[in-house]
């Protein structure tokens, strides 16, 4: 089979490849292709994915090319992890709200709107290519922001699902502190894309969370960046994206006087660069763990797997609500477990959320609603809408002035402006 990876030239590539290579049982593949805009990338990252799976004596063909419409012709599967505007668009994100207060993050709030903004119109464009030459491909979409990029697809008529790793990072996590294999732990997990908490975590049919908040709360609280006891007192583990509204204002305070999380990753993806580079490399370095992308490999191969074979395991992805969670609407695409068939995911039943849940739920799905017109039609007022819903910024004033700062930062990514 034919896996197209669009954005290939990304420095997680290798992550992926190395999950190719390790569960090469599950998934088949014959030829990997690398697609990207940026030559010089590819040639780098595409020279170690071939030496990667040499290494491993995988017998798929590593083909790179700068030609969408090749690259994803006859594909089974198409996976996008493309950033429009790289870093440098990424940075502005994470810094241009904090001037008003807000919160600058490349998913939440008014830097995940100018994400959305940039992203829509790019992936809708790549996503028709796929629907025309391979109509039978499964895109898998692990470009963010991922639930307003979700929503745009299913609404267009493709086949799809988005991705992350946000909690298959929980339920290693629960697996390691439990000492028991991960396949054997399931999460009650419900939400939005970065915007989930776990309520209950399944081993052999128990639920084990309340244990696990009495013993382990420090170490689950450590990596959602939230104190244990208001976790033992959420009765549920947060996405550590909840920060950003649970701390909003430490956040504000603490990312000020930091360096961006763009120039951070800038900055790494140098080195890893130049590591790929050393014809010696043939396995991920370690100094890929710096990203946030544990565990990407393995979701993206299961998803895959299990959408090419049906086997009809469940996996958390992002899809359809369909009445899931029945506050919202039917179209709105959320984030649970869902059963992985051939024709798609199907969410499972969720357990009615808590109102302190629904609320910011029903919250953050209007907001996408209206950030995904936004990101279609275009226009600075309709994203001064969307901004006015969101919760982190919500008032009049502040919605104007960061709708106007943010279309005239992305301009050059913005055809309607
Ligand atoms: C996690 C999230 C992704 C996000 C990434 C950022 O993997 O699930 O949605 O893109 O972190 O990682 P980075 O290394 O770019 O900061
Ligand atoms: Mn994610």
């Amino acid at each position: 089979m034919k896996l197209t990876v669009i954005g290939g030239g990304s420095t997680y590539t290798p992550e992926l490849v190395d999950g190719l290579a390790r569960m090469r049982a599950d998934l088949p593949v014959s030829e990997l292709v690398l697609a990207d805009p940026d030559a010089g990338r590819l040639e780098l990252v595409g020279g170690l994915a071939r030496r990667m799976l040499a290494r491993a004596g995988h017998p798929a063909a590593v083909v790179t090319t700068g030609d969408l419409d090749a690259a994803v012709e006859g594909a089974t599967v198409v996976l996008l992890q493309l950033r429009v505007g790289g870093q440098a668009a990424r940075h502005v994100d994470e810094t241009l709200p904090l001037a008003c207060g807000c919160v600058g993050q490349e998913t939440t709030g008014a830097g995940g709107l100018a994400k959305a903004l940039r992203t829509v119109p790019v992936v809708l464009d790549i996503a028709e290519r796929v629907t025309a030459l391979a109509p039978d491909a499964w895109i898998i979409d692990f470009t963010n922001p991922v639930g307003i990029v979700t929503r745009a697809l299913l609404d267009a008529g493709h086949r799809t699902a988005g991705l992350c790793n946000v909690a298959i990072g929980v339920q290693r996590r629960a697996a390691k502190l439990l000492d028991v294999p991960p396949e054997r732990v399931s999460l009650g997990h419900a939400g939005l894309n970065h915007l989930t908490w776990v309520r209950s975590i399944d081993v052999d049919g128990a639920d084990v969370l309340p244990k696990l908040l009495e013993e382990h709360a420090e170490d689950l609280a450590g990596a959602a960046s939230m104190p244990a006891a208001f976790i033992r007192g959420l009765g549920a583990v947060p996405s550590y994206y909840l920060r950003y509204f649970y701390r909003h204002d430490q956040v504000v305070e603490e990312l000020r006087g930091a360096r961006s999380r763009a120039e951070e990753v800038a900055a790494l993806e140098r080195d890893l660069l130049d590591m790929y580079a050393d014809p010696a490399l043939d396995t991920k370095p370690a100094r890929l763990e710096e990203r946030g992308g544990a565990f990407y490999s393995e979701a993206a191969v299961q998803l895959a797997a299990s959408l090419l074979t049906g086997r009809g395991d469940a996996q958390v992805v992002n899809v359809r609500n369909g009445g899931t969670l029945p506050f919202l609407d039917d179209r709105a695409v959320i984030e649970v477990p869902a059963r992985i068939t051939a024709t798609g995911p199907e969410p499972l039943p969720v357990p009615p959320l808590e109102p302190l849940f629904a609320g910011l739920v029903a919250h953050v799905s209007a907001y996408e609603e209206l950030a995904l017109d936004a990101a279609l039609r275009g226009g600075v007022d309709r994203v001064a809408r969307a901004l006015l819903a969101h919760p982190l910024v919500g008032q009049a004033d502040l919605a104007d002035r960061l709708a106007g700062d943010l279309v005239a930062a992305n301009r050059e990514h913005l055809p309607w402006a």
